[in-house]
């Protein structure tokens, strides 16, 4: 689901994409010739259903911004995005051929370079797919980067993790990563929603997440977060809340290091496991 480098090192499989066509930094062309009218048919049925789930479930800021993208009939050109998303926050989006490791990853991020796989799933794969492809990039990822307190979390996150690559710390930091960029949820004044790509690509965990009694649901708070792993091929038993994307963006806002030293001695929590503290 992520572009969360670390889903790599828990997948057997190995990625997709055709990396040759990748510069130094990964990014590559948008590979916009490469589109069949089936790929391009796949995003407009993609967007088709999943913009109709949105009501109720989304954070209103997400349903704000969706129409941000642009064209929903068949796959942008990430350009004629980035027209838009550069005037309203100075982030970009770039291509890649799919998850990229860790230290260019971030770098991308503390450049306000936000990393989207150029290829779409096949067929088979519309209504579930474990790496994250066009569609779960742009729709999942794009539409919070118009969001200015969101987009400058984002940013930071890739600046803290440079120094969280050079303090051997990513594991701790990539699971706030996947309990909030990707998974995280927020409660409106108007109840429960999702903001996390991963949640909001998804047809089936939207609902779940949002609505279900199963999964456990905890106030996002640093050091349980981060001691929380977490399965990238089920639904999440574990949800962190936020209230607001201010409160999320002055929450991470202190160096982690001091932080990270103190969490290396501590247990970690299972995916599912129940405790609060
Ligand atoms: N404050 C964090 C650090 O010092 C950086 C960070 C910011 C990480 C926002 C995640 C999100 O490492
Ligand atoms: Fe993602």
């Amino acid at each position: 689901m992520g572009q969360t480098p670390v889903v790599y090192g828990q997948s057997s499989r190995p990625p997709r994409g055709d990396y040759s066509r990748a510069a130094d930094d990964y990014t590559c062309a948008q590979n916009y010739a490469a589109y069949t009218a089936a790929d391009h048919d796949t995003y407009r049925r993609l967007y088709e259903r999943q913009s109709a789930l949105l009501p109720g479930l989304a954070s209103d800021a997400f349903i704000e911004a969706l129409p941000s993208l642009g064209i929903k009939d068949h796959i942008p050109r990430f350009e004629e995005i980035n027209e838009r998303l550069y005037r309203a926050t100075r982030w970009e989006i770039v291509a890649v051929p799919g998850l990229i490791p860790e230290v260019p990853f971030f770098t991308l991020l503390a450049n306000r370079k936000f990393p989207v796989t150029d290829w779409i799933r096949t067929p088979a794969e519309f209504d579930y797919i474990v790496e994250p492809d066009v569609f779960h990039d742009l729709f999942g990822h794009v539409p919070l980067l118009f969001n200015p307190v969101f987009a400058d979390y984002v940013q930071r996150y890739g600046e803290g993790g440079l120094k969280a690559q050079r303090l051997g710390a990513c594991e701790m930091l990539s699971r706030l990563y996947w309990y909030t960029i990707e998974f995280g949820l927020i409660r409106q004044a108007d109840g429960l929603r999702a903001y996390g790509a991963g949640i909001l690509s998804s047809s089936g965990e939207l609902a779940y997440s949002v609505r279900s009694p199963e999964p456990q649901r905890l106030p996002l708070q640093l050091e349980r977060t981060m001691r929380t792993r977490y399965k990238i091929d089920t639904y999440q038993q574990t949800y962190f809340v936020i209230d607001s994307f201010d409160e999320l963006f002055h929450l991470t806002a202190d160096d982690f290091t001091p932080l990270y030293e103190r969490l290396r001695g501590l247990p970690e929590f299972a995916a599912d496991e129940r405790s609060p503290a």
